[in-house]
């Protein structure tokens, strides 16, 4: 059977760069799912929809058409045959994508979206999110839950930020909206982040990111 690698893990765990160069090391396909939960959240937002209100987020989020291109060299994201790759890294965007996501049928329509990714992958896929080896994934090849302590991930997401020229202030804005995401992630009642029992605990606080994609590596290999 194809291979499937579920990485879950909080923000700032380095989570998407190492599954992406994972993917791109192991020529297998890379799905970044929180890239189709902000692609749907994005659209609800250009459409006016009341993303506070669940009911209205449940009955709008069967129509937007959402695509994911699962190339680990050159990923895309397609909302309506529109390219949302900037949108969705957004404040608005950021901002809101905890509440749409917490929503039932929102989940219900992406898992399926993302089981279906996978199951085209010619040689296998490197999926990262929230619930992959939880909920989406339960007989992934293997699963990896990456974390990286509190102050290790503020500090990467600080660097990031600096890298796009933000100022401290905002920078120290951000850190707090990422704080307050991470609890609502844990705490909801919906797929919230759980390590799954079977998943390797990797803690990246002390390691490179090349020490990080070797160690996944290996345990793809093995
Ligand atoms: O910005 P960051 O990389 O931390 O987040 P992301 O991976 O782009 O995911 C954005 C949001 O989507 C998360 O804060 C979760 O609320 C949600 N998400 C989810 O619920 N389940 C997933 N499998 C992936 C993301």
């Amino acid at each position: 059977a194809p291979v499937v690698v579920a990485i879950d893990g909080p923000s700032g765990s380095g989570k998407s760069t190492v599954s992406r160069a994972v993917a791109a090391r192991l020529g297998l396909s890379f799905l970044d799912t929180g890239a189709m939960y902000r692609a749907m959240t994005w659209w609800m937002l250009a459409n006016d929809i009341d993303v506070a209100d669940p009911e209205a987020v449940a009955v709008a989020c069967g129509k937007p058409v959402i695509v994911s291109g699962t190339d680990a060299d050159g990923p895309t994201i397609t909302v309506d045959g529109r390219d949302v790759s900037g949108p969705i890294r957004g404040p608005e965007v950021t901002a809101q994508v905890s509440a749409v996501s917490a929503v039932p049928a929102v989940r219900a329509r992406l898992v399926e979206l993302q089981r279906g990714c996978a199951g085209v992958a010619e040689r296998g896929i490197v999926a990262e999110g929230r619930d992959m080896g939880s909920v989406v994934f339960p007989t992934a090849t293997v699963k990896v839950f990456l974390t990286a302590s509190e102050a290790a991930r503020a500090e990467r997401r600080a660097t990031e930020l600096r890298a796009k020229g933000l100022d401290e202030a905002t920078i120290t804005a951000m850190a707090a909206d990422l704080a307050r995401r991470d609890a609502a992630d844990s705490s909801r009642a919906t797929a919230p982040l759980t390590q799954a029992a079977d998943a390797v605990l990797v803690d990246t606080s002390e390691l490179t990111l090349e020490q990080v994609i070797d160690r996944i590596t290996t345990l793809v290999e093995q």
